[in-house]
């Protein structure tokens, strides 16, 4: 395949080093030409200070042949190595093929170091030392851009050193995360709730009530009364639903930080969504085995 999208470029490109090669040529070959003539003859004319005489001298030998050199490496190199417009060179070499040969050769030097692995319980894998350094390795690579090198998280990452989870923390569920991503989606609920801001801010009063978090009480009743609308999701005592992602609201975990009535009636107006990209397209499955493994060992010392 070529990458150019018109072959324009393609004849641009072997116009252009063709140019290059052949300028060369014509240059070296106009140089040899002034070897030939006496140093009388190559004088330019100049005449300084009464009698420096400025010669156009050759240039030096290994000089001009290190040049020819360079001129038949370039030819030889186009010949075997793509790189003149879209001609492939008859090594038949790309760097996807090379890199694909060095990723198989890499893979098949792991194989037995994950084979190791593949029918061991991931609460076995967790105590293995050397295991849980190949885990940890993987999730500093891949997920502590999210959720912090600690796996502690930050504001719309989950904490996954704790252990309140969102989608749960048994080794499987964790291993599902992972393999298939997960997207928290809370629709906007303000229509359930009465649909104005002062029904917004009673529910935010009651919400704010279950974890202990200063609230207005007389608000914090009213609001109670209207939780059934969040319950189908967070649960009648709100402590909140694996099956759906949707948080526990009685404890003191917060994904984005401890809300105030202002986030909460903003949580309730506009919903969230939240995504935790899918690994299966880009980690092995035996290495999700190991990442996991390591993500579970955080909360089960
Ligand atoms: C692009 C950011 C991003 C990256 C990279 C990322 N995650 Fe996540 N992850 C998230 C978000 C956001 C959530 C929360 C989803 C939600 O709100 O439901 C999450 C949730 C999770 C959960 C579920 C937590 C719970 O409480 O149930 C686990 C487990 C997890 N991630 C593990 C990983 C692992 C292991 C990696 C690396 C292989 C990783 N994540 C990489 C953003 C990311
Ligand atoms: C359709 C299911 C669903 C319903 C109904 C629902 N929620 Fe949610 N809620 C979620 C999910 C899922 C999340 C997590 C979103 C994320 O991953 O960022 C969430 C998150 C929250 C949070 C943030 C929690 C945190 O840890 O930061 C609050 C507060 C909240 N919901 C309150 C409510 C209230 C109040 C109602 C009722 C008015 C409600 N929810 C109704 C699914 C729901």
């Amino acid at each position: 395949m070529s990458d150019f999208i018109s072959s324009f470029w393609s004849l641009w490109v072997m116009a252009i080093v063709a140019f290059g090669i052949i300028f060369c040529v014509a240059v070296l070959l106009f140089g040899a030409q002034a070897r030939a003539a006496t140093a009388e003859d190559r004088t330019t004319g100049h005449v300084w200070d009464g009698d420096l005489r400025e010669i156009n001298n050759p240039l030096p030998r290994w000089w001009v042949g290190m040049f020819w050199l360079t001129i038949f490496f370039a030819i030889a190199y186009f010949f075997m190595y793509p790189g003149f417009g879209n001609v492939k060179g008859s090594l038949g070499w790309t760097s996807a093929g090379q890199y694909e040969a060095e990723m198989a050769k890499g893979d098949a030097q792991v194989a037995p170091l994950f084979a190791k692995y593949a029918a061991m319980p991931i609460e076995d894998i967790a105590k293995d030392k050397d295991a849980n350094g190949m885990g940890q390795r993987l999730f500093l690579n891949n997920c502590a851009q999210c959720h912090g090198s600690s796996a502690k998280g930050g504001n719309g990452f989950p904490d996954l050193s704790d252990n309140d989870w969102l989608w749960g923390g048994k080794p499987e569920q964790i291993m599902e995360s992972v393999t298939k991503g997960r997207n928290g989606n809370m629709p906007p609920q303000i229509q359930a709730i009465g649909g104005t801001p002062a029904d917004a801010k009673a529910v935010a009063n009651y919400v704010m009530s279950l974890s202990g978090l200063p609230h207005d009480a007389a608000q914090a009743s009213i609001g109670k009364g209207k939780f059934m609308a969040c319950a189908a999701c967070h649960g009648a005592d709100a402590k909140g639903n694996v099956a759906l992602g949707a948080p526990n609201l009685t404890d003191k975990v917060w994904l984005m930080g401890v809300p105030s009535e202002a986030n909460i009636v903003d949580q309730i107006t506009n919903g969230k969504t939240n995504v935790m990209p899918e690994w299966h397209t880009k980690l092995k499955p035996e290495q999700i085995r190991l990442v996991s493994a390591y993500v579970w060992s955080l909360s089960n010392k």
